[in-house]
């Protein structure tokens, strides 16, 4: 296995070092009380995570039961299993998250990959606009990518495209399927409803480009595929960055709504978890949870994503700080103007401060004065705020386990050998992610978890796998 872009490993990264809440010095009763209260608040008692999970393995029977349900449980139309010995060349197409990346991918047999890609940078603009804007961009990536690259395409043959869309879309075959609707603050008008395929195609067909969208690609499923071409035993695939959701293998015979035909006795399934408890019925949310939530681009929807994914840590974390400000319990009231901004506390900031283990809290302090630009700060206004972090993303994490868990228990694959493959800037950069999500299965299940399931980093695990899923719908002539 050589020259392989997909790391599988639990990268060394940063852990958390977490501030005791018992230690602070508070400045008076009234914040002490206050933070106890977000304590409780944020915290998901071994009860808590136990019901989450019962609740989740619920929805994921009745999604698999008939459409339009909270968890759609999508039938991603990929079936057969690869060995390794594939060969060939394709092009993914990656959209789903902060950048557009297009990859091309060579299998050169033996379990080996090659890729080279490039990122494009998505202007907000674009994502809210005409979705046919949105698709020409698209296409005019791919094209210079082509250009970059010195790809060239001799005579009438195309180049066969795998397209990772990563958003709900129902899918009607592997290469089709329509828009359930937009998520992670993307908009554009025109597009739920419609087949993202046909978008795309129309957009390389009307510049000539010679490409063909042969399949089409949660990134979840994506994540999956690649994660299981280099270990066998994997069973799932997991989005934990700018948004969050699961993929896994399950048995057609499970899937009660499935009225296609397929050779296969097995077929993965797209979760779309991140839509979770839209009823509100079991996961604890805040009124910081709320604020967000009405505040997004899509009210009401995508709940569990919301408490989770990458894109919004900072803004709830935001919305606890200005709460507490203005209640004149840090920073003495005084707030810094580039806080009254919705999305200027970045997840990334998070990140940094929950690795901050020097006693001043210093990376805390550079944060706060020197790139948010509150003039000073003390001691106790960075320990709050380090607690409020750890707030947020120990509950991003627990929630992550318990939806992971609820999966396992669902499949009984935590009793044998599995694998799970996991993509995302959460998951790759936030401190200690890994190892919450680990202790998390083995509370619902026991030490035996652990020594069974594996979870790696997939990193760009979608783009391959959009390819080798070009590959498998050419092989099971299903596009
Ligand atoms: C989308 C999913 C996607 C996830 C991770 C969610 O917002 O609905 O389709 O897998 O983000 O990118």
């Amino acid at each position: 296995m050589s020259s392989t872009p997909i790391a599988s490993k639990i990268i060394p990264k940063a852990t958390r070092a977490k501030i005791d809440p018992n230690v602070v010095q508070y400045t008076s009763e009234k914040q002490k009380l206050a933070l106890q209260a977000l304590i409780e608040e944020f915290t998901i008692t071994p009860e808590l995570f136990q019901a989450i999970k019962r609740n989740f393995m619920e929805g994921m029977l009745k999604g698999l039961k008939k459409d339009g349900e909270t968890m759609a449980m999508v039938t991603s139309y990929v079936i057969g299993r690869l060995d390794g010995s594939e060969t060939g060349s394709y092009l993914a197409l990656d959209v789903g998250g902060t950048n557009l990346r297009v990859v091309s991918v060579h299998l050169t047999g033996g379990g080996e990959i090659n890729t080279r890609q490039t990122k494009y940078r998505i202007d907000e603009h674009l994502k809210v606009g005409d979705a046919k804007s949105l698709f020409d961009f698209m296409a005019v990536c791919v094209d210079s990518f082509l250009d970059e690259h010195q790809i060239v395409v001799r005579g009438d043959s195309q180049i066969e495209l795998g397209f990772t869309f990563s958003f709900p879309v129902l899918q009607t075959a592997i290469n089709r399927g329509t828009l359930i609707s937009w998520t992670k603050g993307f908009n554009a008008a025109g597009m739920v409803g419609k087949d993202p395929v046909a978008f795309l195609q129309d957009a390389f067909n009307r510049r000539h480009i010679p490409v063909r969208v042969a399949a089409l690609v949660n990134d979840t499923v994506g994540t999956l595929l690649a994660h299981a071409y280099t270990h066998p035993n994997t069973i799932m695939g997991v989005i934990l960055g700018t948004g969050c959701n699961g993929a896994y293998i399950e048995k057609v015979s499970n899937i009660e709504k499935w009225k296609g035909k397929t050779p296969a006795d097995e077929m993965i399934i797209n979760m779309e978890f991140g839509a979770f408890d839209k009823e509100r019925q079991i996961l604890p949310l805040t009124m910081f949870d709320n604020k967000l939530d009405r505040k997004s681009v899509n009210p009401n929807k995508q709940i569990l994503e919301k408490m989770i994914a990458g894109m919004y840590l900072g803004e709830i974390t935001r919305n606890v700080l200005l709460n507490l400000i203005d209640r004149r319990l840090l920073f003495e009231g005084h707030i810094s103007p580039d806080l009254n901004h919705m999305w200027t506390f970045e997840t990334a900031y998070m990140s940094t401060i929950e690795a901050d283990n020097t006693p001043t809290l210093h990376a805390t302090r550079k944060i706060l004065e020197s790139t948010l630009s509150f003039p000073q700060t003390t001691l106790n206004d960075r320990q709050i705020v380090k607690i409020v972090v750890e707030l947020v993303g120990m509950r991003a994490a627990r929630l992550s386990a318990a939806a992971i868990a609820a999966i396992l228990d669902h499949t009984g694959a935590w009793k044998v050998k599995s694998d799970i493959g996991i993509d995302g800037s959460l998951f790759e950069y936030y401190p200690s992610f890994d190892t919450d999500i680990m202790d998390g299965l083995e509370e619902a299940f026991g030490p035996e978890a652990r020594k069974n399931v594996s979870i790696g980093l997939a990193q760009d695990g979608s783009g391959v796998g959009a390819a080798l899923c070009a590959l498998l719908a050419a092989k099971h002539g299903t596009a």
